[in-house]
Formats: C-alpha cells, structure tokens, sequence
C-alpha cells in the first residue's frame, strides 16, 4: 500500500475510531461485542490484507478451505458471487462466497475485466462491511476468508437461517402471529445495524437479501432469539469516514447521498427500481413488471425527490419508512399479530400499526429514527404505552 494512502487510512481510522462512539443515553443500546477501538484495528487489517499489503487477520477461524467441511452444496451462482453452505469446525453451518467465474459470462474480454473488477470490488466492500459491523444484531458472524493467486477474496460467513417468505402457512408468519414483538423488534434491528449505527444503504432491496433464525436454528442468537439478518452486503453511504476506506478501490461499493442542487424532482435519482418500486426515468410511476411485492412502497426521497432546490438524500430515515412500508415487513407483522383475540393482542396490534404508521411518515425528517423505534418496542414490553419520539 503506497505510504500516502496509508496515511489516509489512518486519518479515516482516527475519524471514524471518534465516530464510532455513539451515545448509549438513547432509548437503545443493543450492541455489538467488539469495543470501538478494537472494531476499527480490524477493519483496518482487513482492508491491509485485501490489498495485500498486509498478513491474513489473525482474529479469523476460517483462513482456508482445509478449515471446512468437505460437502458444499451451491445456494446460488449470480452475477458477482457464487454461493455455497457447509460447515467449519465439524458442525458450525456457514455459507462460502467467491467470486463467479467471469469468462463463462461475459463475451468479450475488456467487458469481463470491467464486471470482475466492480465484482471483487463488491466482495471486498462485503469484508469490510462484515468486518465493520461485527457483532451487531442481523450482521451474520465473518469467520474469516482467502486471496486466490491473483489476490481475489473469497470468504466465510455464519449461515444466518432461512429465506423470508409470507406463506400464511410458513414458519415466518406463524412467528408473526404468535411473537409479533419480537419478530418487529428483529427487523429493526437489523435495519438499525447496517444502516443506522453503520452507516451502509441496501438498493438492491430483493427479499432474497434476508434471512431469519430462531434461538439454536443455526449459529445465531441465544435459544429462542428471532434474528432476523442481512445476508448480502448494503453499499456504503458517502460522505462518512468508512467511505473514505472504501473509496480507494477501483469502482467502489458506494451510494453519494451528498446534497445536490436541483430544479424538479427528474433531476434527482432514483435509488434502485427494486428498492423505490419504480422505475427508471419514469419521475417515479409504477412499472411493468413490478420491481416490488404488491403492498410494498418505496420512499418519496428514493424515487427522486427535489426539496427545496436540493434533491432529498438518502439516510437511514429511509430504511425507518423501508422497514414500515414493505409488504413483507412490519405491515405482514402488523397483519398477523391482529388475528390474535387478547386484550394484549390487541394492544400490541394498536402499538404496531401507529409505529408502522409513524415510520412511513411521508417526510423523512419526522419520522422516528430506529433506535427511537427500538426504544418504543422495549417500553412498550415495560407496560409503557407511549409513543416513539418524533423528531
Ligand atoms: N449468511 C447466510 N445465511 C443464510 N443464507 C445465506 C447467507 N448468505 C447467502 N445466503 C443465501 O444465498 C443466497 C445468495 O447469497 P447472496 O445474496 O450473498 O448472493 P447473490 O445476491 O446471489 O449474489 P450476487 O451478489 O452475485 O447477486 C441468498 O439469497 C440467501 O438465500
Ligand atoms: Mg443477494
């Protein structure tokens, strides 16, 4: 690493070191394991070792293949990772990724260096993120990983349970019905963890991307815990000092939410047809097919809102309405609990709907922030009715 950068690295280090210290006064503290200092001395390890500048982190179980089981069965092969499960340690599920195999894909070569170089970009991102976020409720434990001959990261992530699908006759919606709690505390968390407390965005918004466990189901959570996981790595938001890290690498993972002028809202861009439910060029109407499950709505600042002459950035507000507003999410939690008949059935449905309600809030400066939601959950277990704090 030339020495320049390195300095850089540590300036972002110290910056983000400092901004890492959140305020544990709030309503929520639910936190990961590694203390600041130590988080931020991995992450910079991590980065060290990518370029390959640096040694393989010591911190990791799974510094090669010979750590793991012999029986992978593949979960997917798309268009920058292939996917597969198997075990560390004899029983520990985990899942491997690496990068796809560019010259099955692409036809001519200067397209395929171009997609393998966004591609490895993309799974060094997804390091660092895991790395960064470590600990946190959602953010699947990174185990460890590997540079190919040609320096290429491959690495190995606890299995984090199943797909979420809303089959009223799945295991997900019947934890909807008899823990819609905890199951609602479980998707903010996770929302809060890459967005709010880590400062990453997820565009590309597929149901595909999360997963849920319970207690002892794999190697996550306590017994009986419901964990609900992002399983692909969100990009990060820029300006913020983890950008700084990131930004080195060819084509970085990144979203810039820098406030930018504009005249009308067509001057703003849309987030991803998959996480606004619109598409592009189209000043945000529907389109055919549609990106999105029926019931589910984007924000208005993901579908390029122009706000008084700025186009309205995307923040972790945006998560707050995403949480609220797609079908499968608090609206589906919100559904199910309403079927239960007790006086604390009921109450609990009221206290769902109007945090629901509150989250949506069209203007993303109203409503609450997700730990403020987290913090509602809690007291509202406490026998404490009141409401999130509007901002
Ligand atoms: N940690 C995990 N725990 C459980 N399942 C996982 C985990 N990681 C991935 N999966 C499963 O594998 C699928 C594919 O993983 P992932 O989303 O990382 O790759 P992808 O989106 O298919 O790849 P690409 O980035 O190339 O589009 C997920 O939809 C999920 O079902
Ligand atoms: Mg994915």
């Amino acid at each position: 690493m030339p020495a320049l950068r390195g300095v850089l690295h540590l300036c972002a280090a110290a910056q983000w070191t400092a901004a890492l210290t959140w305020d544990t006064s709030g309503a929520y503290a639910g936190l990961g394991d590694a203390s600041n200092a130590t988080t931020w001395a991995r992450v910079v390890a991590v980065d060290a070792w990518l370029r390959r500048g640096g040694p393989q982190p010591a911190h990791w179980a799974a510094r090669g293949r010979g750590a793991l089981g012999d029986g992978w069965a593949p979960l997917s092969n798309a268009s920058a990772k292939t996917v597969w499960r198997t075990t560390l340690g004899g029983t520990s599920p985990v899942v491997v990724k690496a990068l796809v195999d560019h010259a099955r894909s692409y036809g001519s070569a200067h397209s395929r260096d171009h997609a393998r170089e966004a591609h490895v970009t993309e799974i060094a991102s997804e390091i660092l993120y895991l790395e960064l976020c470590r600990g946190l409720p959602g953010v699947p434990a990174l185990h460890g990983g590997w540079l190919d001959a040609a320096g290429r990261p491959s690495y190995v992530v606890a299995a984090a349970g199943d797909r979420i699908t809303t089959s009223p006759v799945g295991r997900y919606a019947a934890l909807a019905r008899s823990r819609p709690l905890d199951l609602a505390a479980a998707l903010l968390e996770c929302f809060w963890s890459f967005s709010e407390r880590g400062g990453f965005f997820l565009d590309d918004f597929a149901l595909s991307q999360f997963a849920y466990a319970v207690g002892s189901d794999e190697a996550v959570g306590s017994d009986g815990a419901i964990t609900v996981s992002l399983v692909d790595a969100p990009k990060i938001l820029a300006p913020s000092p983890a950008y700084d890290l990131l930004s080195s690498f060819p084509r970085p993972h990144a979203i810039d939410a820098a406030p930018r002028p504009c005249a009308g809202g067509d001057a703003c861009p849309i987030s991803h047809r998959s996480h606004c439910c619109c598409c592009e060029g189209g000043g945000g109407s529907p389109c055919v097919p549609p990106p999105c499950k029926a019931g589910s709505r984007g924000a208005p600042e993901s579908k390029g809102l122009c706000k008084k002459g700025l186009c309205a950035p995307l923040s972790s507000a945006t998560h707050a309405f995403d949480v609220a507003a797609r079908a499968w999410a608090l609206p589906f939690v919100t559904a199910a609990s309403g079927r239960g008949k007790s006086r604390d059935a009921r109450r609990a449905t009221a206290f769902l709907k109007d945090l629901t309600r509150r989250l949506a809030a069209y203007d993303a400066a109203s409503r609450p922030s997700l730990s403020d939601a987290l913090g509602a959950v809690a007291r509202f277990r406490r026998g404490d009715f009141s409401r999130p704090r509007a901002k």
